[in-house]
């Protein structure tokens, strides 16, 4: 997979400079026409899934309904449930990472999160979205980000407290912002060549030793094992918890 790169007069070298050197990209001055590309914006990296693209895909964890979560992250009530009560900080393993929202509340509630992601073009978005972000954000320094496949990466980690998994819906959504994002992040596999295990993730994961499994659900949809622990439900999601 080609990941195109366009520089053009408002970038920032340094930016630039630093992604090339970690990643290989191939750099272009012009827009490439029938093609996605990363470029430096104002506001960041943004990921381009064609030169037609008016919205293209964009990772801030200050602003929007992200930045107002993390504001008010004492009010997550069902992710507090759903991890429950322990006066200590726990070490998650967050398989399936996507745009890091769950683990981002995680972090804030005080917990160590090591958080992997397949797709290398979110990958280098959050890593952007990272440095922009950890700053502000202190509990940054409590993650651990990675790129690659979760069930791969999980063998090399000891002393994991809960590992949590929030597979792709294989059913569009309602809330239209979240599928939006889904939408896009289903794209970008296509363009990785990637195909998602979807719910498989969580039988894979069951085969390891563990100590706790947190797997997120549309409310509705069917149990994936019905021999679960316990269930922390809210109005669109449920938590199955397995121990
Ligand atoms: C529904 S999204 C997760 C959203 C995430 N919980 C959030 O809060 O932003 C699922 C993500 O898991 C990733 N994923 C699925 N299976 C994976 C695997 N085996 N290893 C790594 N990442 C995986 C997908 O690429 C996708 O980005």
């Amino acid at each position: 997979m080609t990941l195109n790169l366009l520089l053009d007069c408002s970038n920032n070298e340094d930016k630039v400079n630093n992604l090339s050197e970690n990643f290989i990209f191939n750099v272009v001055t012009e827009t490439p026409v029938n093609e996605h590309f990363f470029a430096f914006k104002e506001n960041g990296l943004n990921f381009f899934l064609s030169s037609n693209d008016t919205k293209p895909l964009h990772i801030d964890f200050l602003k929007g309904s992200m930045g107002w979560r993390l504001k008010r992250s004492d009010h997550e009530k069902l992710l507090k449930k759903t991890l429950g009560k322990s006066s200590e900080s726990l070490c998650i393993f967050d398989g399936t990472a996507g745009l890091l929202s769950d683990t981002l509340i995680f972090l804030a509630l005080g917990h160590k999160v090591i958080a992997c992601e397949q797709s290398k073009i979110l990958f280098i978005l959050l890593l952007d979205a990272i440095e922009r972000a950890k700053d502000q954000l202190p509990f940054m320094g409590n993650l651990k980000l990675l790129n690659g496949n979760s069930t791969e990466c999980f063998k090399d980690y000891t002393n994991i407290d809960v590992i949590y998994l929030d597979p792709m819906y294989p059913e569009p959504k309602k809330n239209v912002l979240r599928s939006g994002n889904i939408a896009r992040i289903k794209e970008i596999l296509q363009i990785e060549m990637i195909t998602d295990q979807g719910d498989d993730i969580f039988y894979e994961f069951k085969e390891y030793d563990f100590k706790k499994i947190i797997l997120k659900r549309p409310i509705k949809s069917e149990l994936l094992d019905s021999k679960f622990n316990y269930q922390i439900k809210g109005k669109s999601t449920r938590f199955d918890v397995y121990i």
